[in-house]
């Protein structure tokens, strides 16, 4: 899939407005507005208006277009070339927004096609974004596939100004629940909106759509993408959007879909009634009244009316659609070192001189703090410990790579500060605590009932999953334990301390080896004895983090009357026996559903087994938590660290950023069904 570079953004105000209002205000149709288009940069040759993959083009756009009053917002279409000359064939789709009639789609689709046409007319893939529809193209299959390789961010230039705090946290909340809405859609629209009072006098809306051939997974998967974009976008604005070619969200302080659709989605919206036949007066006129009085009243009224509505049209569209791009994905680096930057002085008044009162916690890496910046938002500050650490330059790099990773189940690093000996880091701030708080408190322990731990150990593979395979670098996260997992108001998790080993430079330092060197009890064996890293060895800490979270009991600190000394022992005793929900912790006994309950058991204990190769990859593990049907393995043994506690840690650390396998474990697959035992 290439990788598109530039975007053109283009702003048609008064065209746009011009069609808007002969076509808009008559005949109840929106405007349409351009937002931006990629041509890919290749071409096919030759270059002529009567090449092969030229007609091919424009059959392949025509039949899009023409489609686009008969379907249900949502086309896709195939070319082949002519004497099925594969090189020649080419794919194209179009997406209309949800809540708008046919009519309205085929006059958006019929515009993108102009559009695209006159310019990106010979080119391996195109893209178009109006407001009401995209139309793209491509000569590599582009169907029931994830893309969010490259995108536009637009935000609306006004400010929310007081309460940003809370106006992010409905957003999210917002975001959250009709993402969910969307990718489980099964009326094929895979389209949402939702809608909340902010204030008294403000409400927010919002809308997120999946192209329909997305699968469950990829629509929750691009949605999540987009999401975690809105803070690098649209940062306090009062509106913002992120497209991507396979999904997009919006957000606004005003209703921007149609009244049919909210607030939760629904049947097509009827195309919108046709505008008032207006009473003929013309017959009047043969009833005495000269032709000229007519054009003398008429014409002036008219007139009248039409610059009103000009006048009226561009202070609605001045205060709504304020409108900037701000970024372009497309690969390269988002944010710029600068817009990261904290000052150190403010950092300070944050967090009243890092006093004893704002601290909340520490971490292998230094203090943290909890801070409040002037306009309200909570943060929280890490101060690195003054160890070992690459030079400045490579420093504020790696931040501005770990800061583009943004997902619903990562803590976001806002930025950092350097002054001096000071270096800190900036995170948002999560409310809840971490998750070992809760998990091994006996008095807190009834708080996380099973259907939160569940939710839990969904998200944690979500956001491991991200760091491994779906985000620009590839992480591992080295230190994937209980306290590293943080919780917000509503419980969901989010993970913390990431990206640290970049952070910390890959020079393999004594000092720095040990501070990565991570925690034992969650360490695989492979990376405790003979230091090899990679994804499976955090997918071997998720699995003691999911057998953990189902019993409430802490790894380290296992002992069990019979014998046992560590929880993967007793897990595997417990399962071998046929008796796993033995495992369960007592406290939510009767919140627990027990297929879940076993599925979380059989998938921890495939994740901590010995054979690196065995263990499955994240995907593999999210499709198992997704889907009841899915086939899981049977688990081998786990590796056992019982007989190693004393082992020191190795001196040398590989950083093996680059592995990873994956094929799933396929061997002795058993249907789950006729493996769980009762
Ligand atoms: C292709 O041909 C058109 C019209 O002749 C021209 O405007 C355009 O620049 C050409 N594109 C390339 C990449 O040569
Ligand atoms: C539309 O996309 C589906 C996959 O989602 C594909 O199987 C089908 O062939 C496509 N239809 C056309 C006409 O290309
Ligand atoms: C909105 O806030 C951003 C920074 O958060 C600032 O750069 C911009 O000027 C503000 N816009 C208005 C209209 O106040
Ligand atoms: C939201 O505000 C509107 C008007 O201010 C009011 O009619 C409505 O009841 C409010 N809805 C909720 C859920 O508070």
């Amino acid at each position: 899939m290439p990788l598109f570079k530039i975007i053109f953004r283009i702003n048609l105000l008064f065209s746009c407005c011009i069609t808007c209002l002969l076509i808009g205000f008559t005949n109840r149709v929106n405007c349409l507005e351009l937002l931006g288009f990629n041509c890919d940069k290749n071409t096919y040759s030759p270059n002529t208006t009567n090449s092969p993959y030229r007609t091919n083009l424009n059959f392949l756009l025509s039949t899009l277009s023409s489609n686009a009053s008969r379907t249900n917002g949502f086309y896709n279409s195939t070319a082949i070339g002519r004497n099925n000359d594969p090189s020649n064939t080419i794919y194209g789709l179009f997406l209309c927004r949800g809540d708008i009639s046919m009519d309205v789609c085929a006059d958006c689709v019929d515009t993108a096609r102009g559009m695209i046409i006159q310019r990106c007319p010979n080119q391996t893939g195109a893209i178009v974004w109006y407001d009401l529809c995209l139309l793209r193209y491509s000569n590599q299959y582009i169907f029931s596939k994830e893309d969010a390789n490259t995108g536009l961010l637009l935000h609306n230039t006004q400010n929310v100004t007081d309460d940003t705090a809370r106006f992010n946290a409905l957003l999210e909340d917002l975001m959250n629940n009709i993402m969910n809405q969307a990718s489980n859609d099964r009326s094929g629209k895979k389209f949402a909106v939702a809608e909340a009072n902010f204030s008294t006098f403000q409400r927010l809306y919002t809308l997120v759509q999946c192209t329909p051939d997305l699968s469950t997974f990829d629509c929750d998967s691009c949605l999540s993408n987009a999401v975690s974009n809105l803070p690098t976008c649209c940062r306090n604005s009062k509106g913002g959007r992120v497209l991507y070619p396979s999904c997009n969200i919006r957000y606004e302080v005003y209703r921007f879909y149609n009244d049919s659709v909210a607030p939760a989605p629904g049947p097509p919206p009827n195309p919108p009634p046709p505008p008032p036949v207006p009473t003929t007066s013309s017959s009047k006129g043969k009833d005495g009244i000269s032709e000229r009085t007519i054009i003398a009243i008429v014409v002036p009224v008219v007139v009248s009316i039409l610059l009103f509505l000009v006048a009226l049209f561009l202070i609605i569209r001045r205060s709504r659609k304020r409108y900037d791009a701000v970024e372009v994905t497309d690969g390269s680096q988002i944010l710029a070192p600068e817009s990261l930057q904290y000052n150190f002085t403010s950092i300070q008044a944050a967090t009243n001189n890092f006093s004893d009162d704002n601290k909340v916690g520490k971490g292998g890496f230094g203090q943290v703090y909890k801070g409040t910046l002037p306009n309200g938002e909570e943060i929280a500050v890490k101060r690195l410990s003054r160890g070992s650490m690459q030079g400045l330059e490579e420093f504020k790099n790696e931040i501005v790579l770990v800061a583009n990773l943004q997902h619903k189940n990562l803590v976001r690093l806002l930025g950092f500060c350097i002054d001096g000996e000071e270096k800190l880091l900036i995170y948002e701030f999560v409310p809840n605590n971490s998750l070992d708080y809760f998990l091994f408190e006996p008095e807190k322990q009834h708080i996380l009932d099973w259907s939160r731990r569940y939710k839990i150990i969904e998200g944690i593979a979500r956001g491991l999953l991200y760091l491994h395979e779906d985000s620009r670098l590839k992480v591992i996260h080295r230190d994937l334990k209980a306290s590293n997992i943080l919780l917000d108001i509503d419980m969901n998790p989010k993970i913390a301390d990431f990206g640290m080993a970049r952070l910390f430079g890959t020079d393999q330092s004594a000092a720095t080896t040990n501070i990565i060197a991570g925690t034992y009890g969650y360490m695989a064996p492979e990376y405790a004895m003979r230091g090899h890293f990679s994804t499976k060895s955090d997918v071997y800490s998720f699995g003691v983090l999911v057998l953990e979270i189902v019993t409430g009991k802490k790894n380290t600190s296992f002992i069990e009357s019979d014998g046992t000394e560590d929880l993967l022992s007793y897990a595997w005793k417990q399962w071998r026996d046929e008796t796993p929900l033995a495992l369960l912790d007592p406290i939510i006994r009767d919140s627990s559903v027990r297929n879940e309950v076993i599925q979380s058991i059989h998938i921890g204990l495939l994740c901590v087994q010995e054979d690196v190769d065995q263990r499955p990859n994240m995907a593999s593990v999210v499709l198992m938590l997704s889907s009841r049907s899915v086939t899981m393995p049977t688990p081998n043994k786990p590796a056992f660290l019982a007989s190693s506690k004393t082992e020191s840690f190795p001196k040398e650390v590989h950083f093996d950023l680059s592995t990873s396998n994956s094929t799933p474990a396929s061997i002795n697959e058993t249907s789950i069904t006729e493996l769980y035992p009762r």
